[in-house]
């Protein structure tokens, strides 16, 4: 059964809608009001508890690079302190967060290694 993850539990804190942002090349639905961390569980709540964070904003494992969009400066956050905002782009991942994301196949940009000819 693959229920989407429509389903907030008391992880996420209260939201009326979901927000637009971009992880690593691909398009997300995730909940307002919420901590980027915990967006990243909203996508993938399989793999990211699993993940070795703090989510306490000391251990680093959750650094990224982002932007607000096109016209916006990019910047390095924590993604456990960083409140999630419609349209933000997340360009970098800390390499914890790509592995726990890996089930998205998303569009690292430095790893093209494979891809090229099949599947
Ligand atoms: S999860 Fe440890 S610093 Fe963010």
């Amino acid at each position: 059964m693959s229920t989407p993850p429509g389903v907030p539990g008391p992880l996420y804190k209260p939201f009326e809608k979901l927000v637009k942002i971009n992880v690593l090349g691909k398009d997300f639905e995730v909940p307002e009001g919420n901590i980027l961390l915990r967006a990243f569980q909203y996508i993938a709540p399989e793999t990211i508890p699993y993940g070795r964070f703090c989510w306490n904003e000391e251990c680093q494992y959750c650094r990224v690079h982002f932007d607000l969009g096109p016209d916006s400066p990019n910047r390095v956050a924590l993604s456990c302190k960083l409140m999630v905002q419609d349209g933000m782009r997340v360009t970098e991942a800390a390499q914890e967060i790509r592995y726990c994301l890996r089930t998205l196949k998303l569009n690292p940009p430095e790893a093209k290694a494979e891809g090229s000819g099949g599947n």
